[in-house]
């Protein structure tokens, strides 16, 4: 359990490259996770090419560290077509399994949004030309840390609550 905690979003990489034996770890991680009636809706775009990282990294002011990386993972959805954004819940336990995996490997991470929004969305999906039925879900910057990362408490007893909804 320790990797939950300490695991802390990672901006900045040293030119260490991750391996393909690691990627394939990151991933198999990624789809041990639950999905709603088993549909394993994930799709995987492994970015390797420092050109494609600029460019990517360049989608949003937030998604510099994508630039940074000598890998970034963009997380998917398949979502078949279906109205129903049940998916959400899928591709986050998936990415969040990533970043815990990652942790375990000694890499540290950042989770970068690309849906809901849909600039984003559109500006991922022209980059790897992605098509419509699929969502452009996340992009999550791998590397080796640069420098000392330290996670944050950031536990608080008031966001418990028994039964009853009682604000503090
Ligand atoms: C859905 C989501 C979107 C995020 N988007 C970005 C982003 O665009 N750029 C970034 O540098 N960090 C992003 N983060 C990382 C958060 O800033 C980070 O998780 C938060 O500050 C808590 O810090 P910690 O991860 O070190 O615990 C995102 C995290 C999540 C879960």
């Amino acid at each position: 359990m320790k990797e939950i905690f300490e695991r802390t979003s990672v901006r900045q990489y040293t030119d260490e490259k991750v391996t393909d034996e690691q990627i394939e770890k990151l991933l198999k991680a990624a789809m041990a996770a639950p999905s709603a009636m088993n549909r394993q809706p994930w799709e995987f775009i492994v970015v390797q090419d420092p050109e494609m990282l600029q460019k990517l990294g360049s989608v949003t002011p937030y998604s510099t560290p994508v630039a940074r990386s000598n890998c970034t993972i963009v997380t998917l959805a398949d979502t078949g077509n279906s109205t129903s954004n049940i998916y959400l819940h899928d591709l986050g336990a998936a990415c969040e399994n990533i970043l815990l995996e990652a942790v375990h490997l000694g890499l540290g991470t950042v989770w970068m949004a690309v849906t809901p929004s849909k600039e984003r969305e559109q500006a991922v999906r022209e980059l790897l030309n992605i098509p419509e039925n699929i969502v452009p879900f996340s992009m999550i910057a791998v590397g080796y840390p640069a420098g000392e990362v330290k996670p944050k408490d950031k536990f608080k007893l008031e966001k418990i609550h028994y039964e009853k909804y009682k604000a503090v």
